[in-house]
Formats: structure tokens, sequence, C-alpha cells
């Protein structure tokens, strides 16, 4: 197995009571998500996709991003949230955060549209001065603000730069199949789409063609993750929490809440774990977040946040727990040189390997934070490949699913996203808003 649960840093925080009663919990739980009869049931497109995807759109995934790959130096990807998250994590784990500074025969790789920000744009647009661009647009409604704002931006500059033809060829599109404007649109420009399937919500959405187009430009190989992902889903289907680490993860979660955890920091001691935390936090926090309810999802990457919110983790509030994620094998291995005047008093650990005192930092660490009062779920991941990288997608996905079902929560919508999306419109003064824009407009002015 690609992922292990080792609850070995759980020891005096849950009883086998509990642990015995939320199991049952869970297994009711997998069988209302297999009976396909719960909360958000046409939703759940994303349960069997590993095996049920569409193979013939697949095929035109890869050969997009052979075009992609030979036509552009920079690839901009415009989406966010659910849109974006997950393809930025791919390559961030499977390759780097330091992607585009790589030497490689693939293109940069840049991401829009997740942000407001005019500094964001204003320096994208100007690495992009003199590159060949490529667009790949996501949006599964095609209607959100932040990407619109930026295709809006990126069109008009490749309709510029290669006229209205030649963006043609480098326009790819990935949107809802049938009922958004934006495939009206597409359609009607001659833009290459693919589809975010109707029953696979946006942050679900990672093993689509959501994910997959931009994570194959990057050079990974897609069908190997869509192996892990598969394998992972035959590992979820199992009725028994010794054998199903999504199982036992949704078990020792909500365990851990019902003692009173209502935060969960989800660890890494990689820098290529912090986009796959940013897609984490999105998947638990939208799933769970509702009726004043549910576990509030934050991260660190140590050591780095050990020199930072370290000492709030050992001292603080006593309302957290850590799951930290443990990659086995990263790449090959660094030794840390000697120093004959051992000024910083280290030659005790030259010679040694440098992934030996990140796992000794981490060991030491959990040891620490248990000491704290502060409960740790280890979940190991044998390595940074696309195979593994896919098995751990499906895994936390899955897992997020028992657990919304164990909270009595639907699981696949996102109700509270609507809130600011209304005020910003009202005060904006788009049509349709105006007696909402007065009435905000009388609250700011209180403030
Ligand atoms: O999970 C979700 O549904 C959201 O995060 C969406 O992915 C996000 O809001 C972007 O929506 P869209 O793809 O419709 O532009």
């Amino acid at each position: 197995m690609s992922v292990k649960i080792n609850n070995k840093f759980l020891d005096g925080f849950v009883n086998e009571a509990d642990v015995a009663s939320m199991t049952k919990r869970a297994y009711s739980a997998q069988e209302l998500l297999k009976s396909k009869k719960g909360p958000g049931n046409d939703y759940i497109g994303w349960v069997e996709l590993p095996e049920n995807y569409d193979k013939d759109e697949f095929a035109r995934i890869k050969i997009a991003a052979e075009k992609i790959k030979k036509s552009c130096d920079i690839l901009v990807v415009i989406g966010i949230g659910g849109s974006y998250l997950g393809a930025r994590a791919a390559i961030e784990f499977v390759k780097s955060p330091l992607y585009n500074n790589l030497k490689k025969d693939t293109p940069d790789i840049y991401f829009a549209g997740n942000t407001i920000s005019t500094t964001a744009l204003t320096e994208l647009l100007s690495i992009c001065e003199g590159k060949d661009i490529c667009l790949n647009v996501i949006s599964k409604s095609g209607t959100t603000t932040e990407p619109a704002i930026a295709f809006r931006v990126f069109k008009a500059l490749l309709n510029e730069k290669y006229g209205e033809q030649g963006a043609r060829e480098r326009i790819f599109v990935t949107t809802d199949k049938e009922r958004g404007t934006l495939k009206q649109f597409s359609d009607e420009a001659g833009y290459e789409t693919f589809v975010v399937p109707d029953d696979v919500g946006g942050r679900y959405s990672v093993l689509t063609a959501v994910g997959l187009l931009p994570i194959a430009c990057a050079g990974i190989d897609i069908e190997a993750m869509m192996k892990g992902a598969y394998d992972s889903m035959k590992a979820c289907e199992l009725s028994d929490s010794e054998k199903n680490p999504a199982l036992s993860y949704a078990i020792y979660r909500n365990v851990l809440l019902e003692a009173g955890k209502s935060t969960e920091i989800l660890v890494g001691y990689e820098p290529y774990l912090l986009m796959l935390n940013e897609w984490w936090k999105q998947l638990y926090g939208e799933s769970e977040g509702k009726e004043h309810k549910g576990i509030f999802p934050a991260s660190v990457i140590f050591s780095t946040d050990l020199h930072s919110l370290g000492q709030y983790i050992q001292d603080g509030k006593r309302n957290l727990f850590e799951t930290v994620i443990d990659v086995k094998k990263s790449c090959e291995d660094f030794i840390i040189p000697n120093d004959p005047r051992n000024v910083d008093g280290l030659n005790f650990i030259s010679g040694e390997a440098l992934s030996h005192v990140n796992s000794t930092a981490m060991l030491a660490t959990l040891i620490a934070h248990n000491d704290g009062g502060v409960p740790n779920i280890v979940v190991e991941v044998k390595d940074k490949s696309a195979y593994t990288f896919g098995y751990l997608v499906y895994f936390f996905e899955y897992a997020c699913a028992i657990s919304g079902y164990i909270l009595g929560v639907n699981p696949f919508d996102q109700p509270g996203v609507e809130a600011y999306k209304k005020n910003m419109f009202a005060l904006l003064g788009k049509p349709g808003y105006e007696g909402m824009r007065a009435e905000l407009e009388k609250r700011a002015l209180n403030k």
C-alpha cells in the first residue's frame, strides 16, 4: 500500500471504546456512500472515476498536452479553488515547487485567476512578454469572477499576439459539458474543450481534465496517477478499517473531534507538500464546514514552521491535533559536509544523510507535541511519484466523504461560498442587486 496509517502517536489520546463506536459509525457512513443514497448523491461521480473515467477524453488530454508542450514557453492555467489547487499540488509534489526553474523540456506553468490581485496579474503579464503562450482555462460554472477576469485579459493578449486563428490553437478550455456559457462561447470560438463531469464537484475534480491536462503538460505520467487512484479506490472499498487507511483516518479524526480537538493541522516535512496542504484544506474545509460543524483544517511545513507556529502547537490552546504526512522516500540523499573548524558544533552529524536529520526532527517533534498534549495521526506515504499522488488524492477524498457523513453534513456542496459573492456583486453594481447594494453601503458607512 502506498498510504498507511500509523496510530502510535495517538496512544493516551484515544481509547478503544471510542474507536470501536466510531468504527461502527464509519461503516454506516461507508454503506451510505456505497448505496448512493446519502446527501449530495448527485455529486459522487468521483467515487468510481479511477475506473470509469472517459478514456477517449483521456487520450485527447495526452494529445493536447503534447501540442502545448511543443508550442509554448509558458502555459497559463486559469482557475480557482477546485479548478486550480489539485493541479498545482500535483506539479509541486511530483516535480518541484521550483518546477519553473528546473532544466526541463516542458513549458513553465503559471497559475492565474486564483486571486483578484492587480500585482499578481501585472507581474504575470510582464513575465509573459516576448514568450510563446498557451492557455488552459478551467471553470466548471464558467462564470466565476476571478478566472473570468483573467481569461478576458489573456484571451485579448493571445488574440492580439497570434490573431484569432492562432489564438484558437493555443486556448484550451475545461468546463461543464453543456450547461455553462463558457462551453457555448468556446464552441463558437473554436477552442478545444474538456469536460468537468456533472457529477464531480470542483474540489473532487483533480482526477478529471481539470487536473490532468495541466499535470500532463508538466511531463507527469497521468496513466500512473490514475493507476494509483484506482488501487486506492480498491483499498477504500474494503469494509475493514484495519485494511482501509481512509476509514482508519476518518475514524481517528472524528474520535479526536468528539474529544474536543476541533482544529486539525496537516503537517509536512517537505516544501513540496505545501500545495497539497492547500488542496487538502479546501477539500476538508468546504466539505465539512457547514451547519456550525466540522474540524477546522490548518497546515504547516516543518521544520520551517517549527520556528514560527511550533510554539503555539507545543504550548497554546489544547484544541488541536496533527496529521503528519511522512513521505518515506523523496530523492537521492545529500550528505552533510564536515567543517574542520566545527564553528556551529555540528560535526557530530557530518557524514549523515540530510534525510536522516529531517526524519529525526519529525520523530523528536512527534514526541514533543505528544508530551505537550497534541495527538498525532501519521500518514505514511511511500514516495513522491505520480502513482502515489493519485493514491493519496483518492485516499483523502474518500476519507473526507466518510467524515462528512459521520458528521451528518452533505460533504459535496458549498452553500457558504455564495455569501461573499452576493455582497461583492451587489457592491460592484451588478444588475438585479440594487436593493442589496443600498443596504450593504449603509452597513459599510456604519463600520
Ligand atoms: O469546490 C468547488 O466547487 C469550488 O472551489 C470551485 O472549484 C471554485 O469555486 C471554482 O468554481 P468554477 O470551477 O465553477 O469556476
